[in-house]
């Protein structure tokens, strides 16, 4: 079952240096990296990619620090990826992301308002074509 998925690694992915990392191993994992490119978001991309979240308490400061600095976009394929990505990236909070895991080796809270947790991954097929059509217009 050979899907796409939309990975975004975050601002702080690449502030930190973290890009490489990040799709070594996604590439490691044997997923095909078919589409690619660091974007600085729009607001206006920021609140369509999010817009089930709106009104949450998380929504405004998760649009401004996702427009704080460039993303990397990129378009995974595989078997079940949708699902393998959220798995390699870990749960959202990064402080009790299970290690082995991008999020639970690479990440951590920092003692902001924000969930700095590095990456993005779509969480199910509608929304991978979705956010596809968003970051790749
Ligand atoms: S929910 O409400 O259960 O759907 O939330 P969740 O799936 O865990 O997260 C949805 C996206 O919001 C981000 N998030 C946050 N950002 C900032 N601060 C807080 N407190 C916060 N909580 C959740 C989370 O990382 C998800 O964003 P993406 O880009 O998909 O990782």
């Amino acid at each position: 079952m050979t899907e796409r998925t939309l990975v975004l690694v975050k601002p702080d992915g690449v502030e930190r240096g973290l890009t490489g990392q990040i799709l070594a191993r996604i590439e490691a994992k044997g997923y095909k990296i078919v589409d690619l490119k660091l974007v600085q978001a729009t607001r206006d991309i920021l609140e369509k990619h999010y817009e089930e979240h709106q009104g949450k308490p998380f929504f405004e400061p998760l649009v401004e620090f996702m427009g704080s600095g460039p993303v990397v976009a990129a378009v995974v394929e595989g078997n079940r990826v949708i699902e393998g990505f959220r798995s390699l990236a870990g749960s959202t909070e990064p402080t009790t992301a299970p290690p082995g895991t991008i999020r639970g080796d690479l990440g951590r809270d920092w003692g902001e308002k924000v969930q700095k947790n590095l990456v993005h991954g779509s969480d199910s097929p509608e929304s991978a074509e979705r956010e596809i059509g968003i970051w790749f217009a």
